[in-house]
């Protein structure tokens, strides 16, 4: 018997690692991602093997997670609950596909995640798994272990000489990768409460941004950022860019509650850096490059799309079906936004595209020679006809 674990080489996963092997009496295939959560991976392998896995994978899946994951999702301009960019739960679908191959390469039954039954997190890993592999089962420690808390876990670490560095005690469940980093729990469970000094490391403090604002351009194809300053750059490499000009003006930092799926309302502080910059260029190029009405559709279904992320239901066909519809809208956002990044902002300062739709002899508050304004009057009689009958 055998089981793929998603692996981080933290506290938690190791201590799961241990247990499963020992409840399941079967082997552990340790997986880490390096989704460019920014840690040191280079002795999770061998921290894997020590900890009693036969296996361990330690995969670069920065490109792919940027390219397919994170752009796509951004080309919807998704957003949740008005505010929070989904940076967690784009990762999972991502995460749990490469569990579900490993397990299929490796003759592996099930998979297993650190993840807590009250949480999202479980959701997403294990939809995508079911969506992906219908036999493969799936092991959750958190929901079925009577371990608790973290002074639990590192008195089973001890006791199981679990060698795991004494790293400094986290005040915060963190998750990290290309496009965010998150905090809960802690000091944060207090709504009321403001978020320490410690939740501060993609970004600055705004009030302690450089004095001086920084301008960036942003070229689009396809609705895809494909170079900053003109330097055409990867996916991935363009994301990492992006956080740390952002990171440095303090940008993208959101604290919200929110409402998770499985029912409870939860407190989460999030730095976007990256993200937050390329939302903004995004959208304000659909407005030079995109048709009226297909932008109020796809802002009808922004919402839904947004909720099917962070529901886990990547791999959906409602997901699959919305992407195509998604990515017609994206054919001609093309061109080039020009932006200025001060003290926590993003503001545009230009935008220009070779298929825009402005057409400045048709705005010219000056005199034009394609526009009759006489039209104009017919038009608004008609429109108000319904209104004068119902006010009638
Ligand atoms: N609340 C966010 C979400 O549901 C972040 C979750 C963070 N996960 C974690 N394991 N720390 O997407
Ligand atoms: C967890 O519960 O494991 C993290 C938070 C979440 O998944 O929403």
């Amino acid at each position: 018997k055998k089981v793929v674990l998603a692996y981080s080489g933290g506290l938690d996963t190791s201590v799961i690692l241990k247990w499963i092997k020992q409840t399941y009496s079967c082997d552990v295939i340790a997986f880490t991602a390096d989704l460019g959560q920014g840690e040191d991976l280079s002795g999770v392998e061998r921290r894997a093997l020590d900890t009693g896995a036969v296996k361990a994978f330690v995969e670069d899946l920065r490109e792919e997670f940027a390219q397919d994951f994170i752009f796509p999702m951004m080309r919807a301009n998704a957003v949740y609950e008005g505010r929070y960019l989904l940076g967690t739960s784009i990762a999972r679908p991502l995460i749990a596909k490469r569990l579900v191959e490993i397990a299929r390469a490796e003759g592996a039954q099930a998979i297993a995640h650190g993840a807590t039954g009250k949480g999202n997190d479980q959701v997403r890993f294990e939809l995508t798994a079911a969506a992906l592999d219908k036999t493969i089962r799936t092991i959750a420690p958190w929901r079925e272990w009577d371990l608790c808390s973290r002074t639990d876990c590192v008195e089973y670490a001890r006791q199981h000489n679990i060698p795991v560095t004494v790293t400094k005690d986290k005040p915060y469940s963190c998750d990290g990768n290309l496009l965010h980093l998150s905090f809960e729990g802690g000091e944060l469970e207090d709504p009321w409460a403001e978020p320490g000094p410690h939740t501060y490391v993609m970004c600055v403090p705004p009030e302690q941004a450089p004095d001086r604002p920084e301008v960036v351009t942003l070229d689009f194809e396809a609705g895809n950022p494909v170079a900053l300053d003109g330097e055409a750059l990867s996916p991935a490499n363009i994301m990492a860019r992006l956080n740390s000009l952002g990171g440095r003006h303090g940008i993208g930092r959101v604290d919200m509650v929110e409402s998770r799926f499985v029912g409870m309302k939860a407190r989460g502080v999030y730095e976007t850096p990256g993200g937050t910059i390329l939302q903004a260029a995004h959208r304000d190029l659909e407005g030079l490059t995109m048709d009226r009405e297909t932008m109020r559709l796809r802002d009808q279904l922004m919402p839904q799309y947004a909720a099917m992320v962070y529901n886990g239901f990547w791999f959906a066909p409602e997901r699959e079906a919305l992407q195509v519809f998604i990515d017609k809208t994206q054919e001609r956002v093309r061109g080039t936004v020009r932006l200025k990044l001060y003290k926590g902002s993003v503001t545009v300062l230009g935008r220009k595209s070779p298929v825009s739709l402005y057409n400045p002899e048709l705005a010219t508050f000056e005199k034009d020679m394609v526009y009759d304004q006489a039209d104009a009057a017919g038009f608004i009689r008609l429109n108000a006809l319904r209104l004068k009958a119902w006010n009638q």
